[in-house]
């Protein structure tokens, strides 16, 4: 019998405390006016003290196999797209397996920035239908505000917290994850990066304190890579499924700045009612970005079955890529 790869259910969380543009006036040398103009984000969500990206992995995981209908031991494998870790050792994945009991998942966290989620979404198709396994949770998370300098109005201004989640599950119906597209160019790394605190650059007193342990990025670099890469990737998704954009219910794009999500838009000549925007509520988040916005859409009945979505995300490494449903 063939075999599909469907998602059956999505889940999210963000923390509750709020980080309003105003506030930041207060900690930097910005305003509301040029954080609204330049990004679209009004406010983000901040992990309080003790709250970790498994945290906020939990509750999205438990609302997406509730509504998936399926429980923890169910659960084949785990694949946690992060950047921003509990601990740099065990994985995210393996404290996440722990807290929900899934004792027969194969674990795996997934380096990706915020294209992780679609990257995981990729593994996930591939492995269900070679039929290696049935059903896979797949989760973007970060806790962002952990490696961002809240002296540098540069990045401080851009990022924030929270999780999203997919069960993706095997189905005989044809539909579902129609296809994937992966990119990545590791030879503009330079422009978004946290220098210190791996291998090369271990920390240590000569950078513990001048602020290599934090994002830095050149802004405008990464929005040029951004918008092409983007675009790229849901033209090239499009083009090798034979979809047209007039086709499309809705595009679900990574949340960094909606001057980026609107090119992309244009690009597929895709009018923004189309689009899922809820970057004025939770900023970049990274890997949680797209499924954030993913069980939001669904939930506010954006999305319903039959329809054919796209969901582009771009990010550091560089890392880009797209997903093609058909809910
Ligand atoms: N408040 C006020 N002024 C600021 C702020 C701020 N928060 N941040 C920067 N500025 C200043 C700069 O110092 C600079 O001043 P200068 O010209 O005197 O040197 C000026 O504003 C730069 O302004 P613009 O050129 O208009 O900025 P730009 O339009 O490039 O917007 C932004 C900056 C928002 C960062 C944009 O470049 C961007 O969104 N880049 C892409 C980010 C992104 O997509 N990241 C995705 C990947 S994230 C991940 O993978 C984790």
């Amino acid at each position: 019998m063939n075999r599909f790869a469907r998602i059956l259910g999505t889940g999210s969380a963000v923390p509750d405390e709020i980080l309003t543009n105003a506030d930041l006036e207060k900690i930097v040398d910005t305003s509301d006016e040029w954080i609204t103009t330049r990004t679209g984000i009004k406010e983000r969500r901040i992990a309080p003290p003790g709250w970790a990206s498994s945290d906020y992995a939990l509750i999205a995981s438990e609302i997406a196999m509730k509504t998936a209908g399926i429980t923890a031991k169910n659960l084949d494998m785990i694949i946690v797209g992060t950047v921003t870790p509990d601990a740099p050792l065990p994985s995210t994945a393996c404290i996440l397996q722990n807290k929900l009991g899934a004792v027969n998942a194969g674990v795996v966290d997934l380096v990706a920035a915020c294209s992780g989620f679609i990257y995981g979404i990729a593994f996930a198709k591939s492995m269900i239908v070679t039929g290696q396994m049935d059903n896979i949770l797949v989760i973007g998370v970060e806790t962002l505000s952990r490696i961002v300098n809240w002296k540098d109005r540069n990045t401080c201004v851009l990022f924030g917290d929270g999780a999203g989640a997919a069960v993706v599950g095997v189905s005989h119906k044809p539909g579902g994850i129609l296809d994937t597209f992966l990119k990545g160019d590791g030879s503009l790394s330079h422009l978004l990066e946290v220098p210190a605190g791996g291998g090369r650059r271990p920390l240590g007193p000569d950078n513990m304190n001048n602020g290599d342990r934090y994002i830095h990025m050149d802004g405008k670099g990464v929005f040029k890579s951004a918008v092409k890469a983007m675009g790229d990737a849901a033209t090239n998704i499009l083009k090798r499924t034979g979809v047209n954009s007039g086709e499309l219910k809705l595009m679900i794009p990574h949340q960094a700045n909606i001057r980026i999500i609107e090119a992309t838009a244009k690009r597929i000549k895709l009018p923004m009612e189309r689009v899922f925007v809820n970057i004025h509520k939770y900023g970049n988040t990274s890997a949680a970005s797209v499924p954030i916005a993913l069980d939001e859409a669904v939930r506010e009945g954006r999305v319903e079955p039959g329809d054919k979505i796209i969901l582009v995300a771009f990010g550091a490494g560089f890392t880009w890529g797209s997903a093609l449903i058909e809910w």
